[in-house]
């Protein structure tokens, strides 16, 4: 019966046996992997264009050669995660139409422009950052699959944050100007990377069962208290400061203690109404439509080498 099986799999979760493509699994489970996984990978191809607009204007060719690799490594992540999607049986073209048609979501973070080079330094320190923190708890989900998608990303992911940090570091120890851009861009992307890590807890409508199905490792919020922790500490080294009057340490949680999160702009840009929600989804539309002639000329390659293969 499906209690049964329902039983044997909770069993499995518990003792930290890998969900496999092939295990049985409840419909809710694979139902909800689907939507997390898609909108991961929707998250790395749509973060690509943040980014992929400053590698003509990147200061130097050095700077240039590091960003054109980073947003590589992030079409490779949509990738895997989309591969990972397929393994539940969701075919690419349905994820991929569930994006261009504004149905599915992708992380909101990347709906803000990018607006100065400081703002590359910014993206990778802080929005990297947060993704580490995410990425690496999610190396202990509990479906094979996207697990070993997440150790791939994981072992990319360090550069991307500390490539993003050297940038601060130099500008923060450049001319007047250079500090001002330096601090303008934490000023910018603080609050939208604390948002990355989704509503507080007791908001959540997925926190509760993807934790007991361990999809979830961690709380939303304990994993944005970790965020914050960190980068309250490694801000000092540049001399800068972080845009929240009410970020302090708290001696007796040993945590920083930090402001109201605006849930109102989260909802907002959540609900396709960010600064740069519809630019985004435009690129990615006008991409589909020119690939189209590729997608058409593969399958009629790959349809002729079936026949020959048949003969
Ligand atoms: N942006 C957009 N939607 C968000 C969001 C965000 N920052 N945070 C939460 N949401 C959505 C959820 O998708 C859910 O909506 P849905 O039911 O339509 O999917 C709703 O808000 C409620 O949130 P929950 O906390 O209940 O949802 P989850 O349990 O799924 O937790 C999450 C949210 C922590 C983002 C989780 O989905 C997750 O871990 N996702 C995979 C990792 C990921 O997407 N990381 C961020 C981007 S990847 C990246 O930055 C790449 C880097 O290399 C550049």
């Amino acid at each position: 019966s499906v209690q049964e099986l329902e039983k044997i799999f909770q069993q499995k979760i518990d003792q930290e046996i890998k969900i496999e493509p092939k295990d049985w699994m409840p419909d809710a489970y694979r139902k909800t992997l689907v939507r997390q996984i898609s909108q991961h990978a929707h998250s790395e191809i749509i973060g690509m264009l943040p980014e992929g607009n400053w590698i003509t204007r990147a200061p130097s060719l050095k700077r240039k050669a590091i960003l054109l690799a980073k947003v590589q490594d992030e079409a490779g992540h949509g990738l895997y995660l989309y591969a990972a999607t397929e393994t539940l049986g969701t075919s690419r073209e349905q994820t991929m139409d569930d994006l261009i048609s504004g149905k599915a979501k992708y992380s909101s973070i990347f709906n803000y422009p990018t607006l100065t080079w400081g703002d590359i330094g910014a993206v990778g320190w802080l929005v990297d950052g947060a993704a580490i923190l995410n990425q690496v708890m999610l190396c202990r989900t509990s479906y094979g699959p996207y697990s070993r998608a997440n150790i791939r990303i994981c072992k990319e992911e360090s550069f991307h944050q500390r490539q993003g940090f050297e940038i601060l570091l130099v500008l923060s120890q450049g001319t007047p100007e250079q500090k001002a851009i330096c601090q303008d861009a934490i000023n910018r992307w603080w609050w939208p990377s604390l948002m990355m890590f989704g509503p507080k807890d007791g908001e959540s409508t997925h926190s509760e069962q993807s934790t007991i199905w361990k999809i979830k490792r961690k709380s939303n919020d304990e994993l944005r208290q970790q965020f914050v922790n960190m980068i309250a500490e490694q801000v000092k080294i540049l001399g800068m400061t972080l845009p929240d009057p009410d970020l302090k340490y708290n001696e007796a949680t040993k945590n920083y203690d930090f402001g109201e999160i605006d849930w109102n702009e989260f909802w907002n840009v959540v609900k396709g109404n960010g600064p740069c929600n519809k630019q985004r989804l435009d690129t990615r539309r006008k991409a589909h439509e020119n690939g189209a002639w590729v997608r058409a000329a593969a399958e009629a390659h790959a349809a002729k080498r079936a026949a020959r293969k048949q003969q």
